[in-house]
């Protein structure tokens, strides 16, 4: 069926000879719009002639309308022109500028350009050199950057120019987001809202994000005040092709300064120059769409099939307009039909013609060979491969890719385990990937990311190996490039866009936060709260992060020099510079240690001399399924769900796998897990300690506190079975407790919930009740008041979640209820958690610490198994963040110490053999770990 629907926006064209590039072909072409004109004067001639009707109804030999025709020979010109990457420099202003808003001059600021200093080689750019911070003011107007030079006369501006002091705080460009789902998942996520995925149909690719795309998401907001300005708004990834997306600027409204609250007042790029496509392989459309027998794909294979079937046929749509534009082109007048313009086909055609910038999300090497296959069977440029976790693995494939110029890979820079196709990954993706000539950009796939915090995954890049500038390349002039906005976004120079941010700090650093945000030259925030970092400087980039120790020696005796800094709990000293000596587990030196070194220069003994050593306790994650679960969405790798039936997660312990590798090798040489109840973040039956380096739960002392707390879940996830409301779930544990509290004697089976639960009352053992809404954890402080009333003991309550326990801070402080935060930073992804804090410039500080004011007893959890990569850097936002509030030893109290306390086990320390070596401070970025002692005979060595 022939649709005459509108034919695409694009820029208006000249209608030049559309078809071919050569010369030659375009004399031709030019020839044949000649006389297919002359031909049509004759043509209309003769009508006027020899038919009385008006010329709108003109027909052809064929019936067709000549009108119509005409329509359909235009719509040729612009079928068949490539897009191009629309101009930055020669705007007189942004097509986004609008009338009424003053120019700005951003006084004194600390610039980050984004390109490396005239005359540097091609090869330096590449190993981050030549790029640097410059002292400079920026002048914006109609919404474009118009002057970045030291020291801009106020005298040469326009007179209502508003002046912005910066201090000599860092300025970069706005970061771009190459992967979100903001506004088409708004958050808190409910099912009326949620319009990311098609999923009628495994083939999607004609149904666009800005059809599902709500501009009121407060999450873009939330973005905003993490320095994103701009984001690609993706269709999810259900769909092998999910439809089109597009690029937003974060501005909606007359708060933001613009007219309207419209996603099209949004777009980027008004004039839509390219357009934008989301296509997945893998685990999910096979999962979303296969049925045995009925229809697929079920396997890879059957996706490649999917893939390639509707490329053919967009194929045949391509060259069927492709002839009729010849054909028309040759004389309306013998021409049969109306062009075909379909829908379903023309998104797919555009590719095709090289006017889509395609995202591809692709995890294992068979995803990605097989579609880089199909970018050469069918000939269209594929810009990034997302989710891209093996792509590091095969870069030859990667460089195998139709067009000339790789996929990037757009990543996140740690999570991952989630699912069998992330299994194999590696936090050093981003550093092997630009070794092999690639490009890593980083993503925040937002909600599954808070992408507030995308430039913090572009840090953690930097931690891991990747140079400094690339890693800020790849949270701005990267994705600038592969979106088409490499003239406009992503650099301060005059001609871009005055998309800009103000930041309290190094944007890499720890905790770096906006200070303000600029769209198209327009301040965004009106009375942003600022934190106070005075003496934040924009860092030296550590060249020596590139070190990469792929396999840590095991030492049984090791000697540490130059350890500045001892933050070992009970531990003070004064001295400049330790020495720390580790023989047989143990610690068997921290001082001068002249002795020990002594023996150690007469033996064999290594010795590491540190710059800026700091001693730490090791970590501990608490509340994860690390312990129970290998991979996330894979059964056969988990303990399983307990939902009916009370558990100890002691019983289902399965040790020795990445994630507690992992866990170990980033200090982290304790967890604390309990049973899940249904899915991650959800908790039933007692917690188990054990050592994350442990091979299996009968080695000597791998299980430290067999039952450390009994959990119960009070969040949505309690709703299931005959307990059908959360009203339901409070009171059936009001009853067991009051029932434990009744009990008369031991039940027989000392291992079953009411014997747990007798002790629970006694006080003898926590209750840690995981719930995120203010009314679950007020629900909970009842029942503990209701429960003390009759026991007259103190029930020692623990909230594990707590995204909105700061509402409630005071009435937990009061009742000597503590807090294990798990998300520390909670951003309202669910409706329990929609007053979640989302920290500066939009709120005062975080839930952290509000509770941290109030005196409530505070932890931090582990939410997604993946944190176990950053706990320190954690605690180091908390540290950075939180005014003074913290110490350093205090801040990493919160994922070691503090949770003992809480739950009143004895932590395995320093004198049990656990403790970490660092290079840098544990809280900062540039740290890197040196040596973990986790309660075995060897220290692991870095
Ligand atoms: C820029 O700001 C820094 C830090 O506040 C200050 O030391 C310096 O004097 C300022 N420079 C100018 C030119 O105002
Ligand atoms: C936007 O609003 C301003 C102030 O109300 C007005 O001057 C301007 O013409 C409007 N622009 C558009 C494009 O509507
Ligand atoms: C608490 O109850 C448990 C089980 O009944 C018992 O073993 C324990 O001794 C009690 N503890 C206290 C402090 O009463
Ligand atoms: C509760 O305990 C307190 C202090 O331990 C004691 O004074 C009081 O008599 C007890 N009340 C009951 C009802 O046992
Ligand atoms: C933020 O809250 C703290 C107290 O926690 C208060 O001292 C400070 O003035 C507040 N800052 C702003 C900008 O409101």
């Amino acid at each position: 069926m022939d649709v005459k629907g509108s034919p695409p926006a694009y820029t208006a064209v000249d209608a030049p000879p559309p078809w071919g590039r050569s010369r030659i072909r375009r004399g031709r072409a030019l020839r044949l719009v000649v006389i297919t004109c002359i031909a049509f004067i004759a043509f209309a001639q003769w009508r006027q002639i020899s038919s009385p009707s008006p010329p709108s109804q003109e027909l052809n030999a064929h019936g067709l309308s000549l009108k119509q025709l005409q329509e359909n020979l235009a719509t040729c010109a612009k079928l068949r022109k490539p897009a191009e990457d629309p101009i930055g420099a020669g705007r007189e202003r942004n097509a986004r500028y609008l009338d009424g808003h003053s120019p700005t001059l951003i006084k004194n600021a600390t610039i980050w350009v984004g390109e490396p200093a005239e005359g540097t080689s091609a090869e330096d750019a590449r190993k981050g050199k030549g790029y640097d911070w410059i002292n400079a003011d920026v002048y914006l107007e109609y919404g474009l950057i118009k002057e970045v030079g030291s020291s801009i006369a106020e005298s040469r501006i326009a007179a209502d120019t508003i002046v912005f002091n910066a201090q000599g705080r860092p300025l970069t460009a706005g970061i771009i987001d190459m992967h979100s789902h903001a506004g088409v998942g708004p958050l808190p996520e409910l099912r009326g809202y949620e319009d990311s995925n098609e999923v009628s149909s495994d083939i999607t690719p004609y149904v666009r994000s800005i059809d599902g795309f709500h501009p009121y998401d407060h999450q873009i907001e939330v973005i905003k005040s993490g320095g994103v300005t701009t984001s690609l708004i993706l269709p999810g990834s259900a769909n092998n092709m999910g439809g089109e997306a597009f690029v937003i600027k974060h501005a909606t409204g007359k708060s933001d300064g613009r007219n309207e609250t419209s996603i099209n007042d949004m777009l980027a790029d008004p004039e839509r120059n390219w357009r934008f496509m989301k296509m997945a392989c893998g685990e999910n459309p096979k999962r979303v769409y296969g049925k045995s027998g009925e229809h697929g794909p079920t396997s890879r294979m059957g996706e490649s099939w999917e893939f390639r079937h509707a490329f053919e046929q967009a194929t045949q749509y391509v060259r069927e307009q492709d002839d009729w534009c010849e054909a028309a082109a040759a004389g309306l007048q013998n021409v049969k039909r109306y062009l075909r313009q379909e829908i379903r086909w023309n998104s797919l055609g555009a590719l095709l013609r090289d006017q889509v910038r395609l995202n591809t999300h692709c995890y294992t090497i068979p995803d990605l060979e097989a579609f880089i296959e199909h970018t050469n069977e069918f000939k269209f440029k594929l810009r990034a491969f997302h989710h891209a976790h093996q792509t590091y693995m095969v870069p030859d494939v990667l460089k195998r890719a139709y067009g000339g110029e790789p996929p990037a890979s757009a990543l996140f820079s740690e999570s991952m385990w989630y699912k069998a196709e992330a299994f194999f990954a590696s936090e050093h993706a981003g550093k092997y990937l630009w070794d092999n000539g690639l490009t890593p950009i980083y993503v925040s796939d937002n909600p599954v990311l808070n992408a507030q915090h995308v430039v913090f995954e572009a840090a953690k890049a930097y931690r891991h190996g990747l140079p400094y500038h690339v890693a800020l390349a790849s949270v701005t002039t990267a994705p600038a490039y592969r979106l088409g906005f490499g003239k406009r976004l992503g650099k301060v120079k005059a001609g871009f866009d005055a998309d800009i941010v103000v930041w309290d700090s190094d944007p890499l650093s720890v905790g770096a936060t906006p200070v303000q945000v600029w769209i198209d030259g327009t301040a965004q925030f009106e009375d942003p709260v600022e934190l106070h970092k005075p003496d934040a400087k924009v860092m030296v980039p550590d060249e020596k992060l590139a070190n990469i120790v792929e396999k840590p020696e095991l030492l049984d005796e090791v000697i540490f020099t130059g350890v500045s800094h001892v933050l070992l709990p009970g531990v003070e000293s004064n001295r400049q510079t330790h020495t720390v000596v580790f023989s047989k587990g143990k610690i068997a030196c921290i001082g001068a240690c002249v002795r020990e070194r002594d023996v150690a220069s007469r033996s064999d003994t290594t010795i590491i001399k540190l710059e800026n050593g700091y001693l730490t306790d090791s970590l501990t994650a608490f509340g994860s399924t690390v312990g129970l679960n290998a991979i996330d969405a894979e059964k056969e790798t988990d303990n399983g769900d307990n939902a009916k039936i009370f558990s100890r997660a002691e019983d289902g312990l399965r040790l020795d796998d990445t994630k507690l590798h992992t866990a170990y090798k980033y200090g982290v040489t304790k967890a604390i897990s309990a049973p899940k109840f249904r899915g991650a973040g959800t908790h039933y039956g007692t917690s188990a300690g054990f050592l994350t380096g442990a091979t299996s739960a009968l080695e000597k002392g791998a299980v430290f506190a067999s039952d450390v707390a009994v959990h119960y879940t009070l969040d949505q996830a309690a709703k299931t079975g005959d307990t059908t409301s959360i009203s339901v779930a409070v009171g059936a544990l009001r009853r067991k407790l009051l029932e434990a509290a009744a009990l008369e004697e031991s039940p027989a089976d000392a291992y079953c919930e009411a014997a747990f639960l007798a002790k629970v009352v006694n006080g003898s053992l926590p209750l840690v009740i995981t719930a995120q809404s203010a009314d679950s954890i007020s629900s909970a402080v009842k029942v503990k008041a209701t429960v003390e009333a009759v026991t007259n003991s103190t029930l020692r309550l623990v909230i594990l979640g707590g995204a909105e326990s700061w509402l409630v801070a005071d009435q937990l402080a009061d009742a000597g209820v503590g807090v294990i935060l798990s998300p520390l930073f909670s951003y309202a992804t669910t409706w329990d958690q929609r007053r979640a804090l989302t920290g500066a410039p939009l709120t005062n500080g975080t839930a952290i610490d509000r509770l941290l004011d109030a005196g409530v007893p505070v932890a931090v959890g582990v939410n997604q198994d993946f944190e176990v990569y950053d706990l320190g850097l954690q605690a180091g936002i908390v540290y950075k963040n939180g005014g003074g509030r913290l110490s350093e030893k205090q801040a990493l109290g919160l994922v070691s110490g503090n949770i003992y306390k809480l739950l009143g086990v004895k932590q395995p320390g320093a004198a049990e053999g656990h403790f970490v070596i660092h290079e840098g401070n544990p809280l900062e970025i540039g740290s890197r770990v040196k040596g973990v002692a986790g309660g075995r005979r060897e220290m692991t060595v870095f």
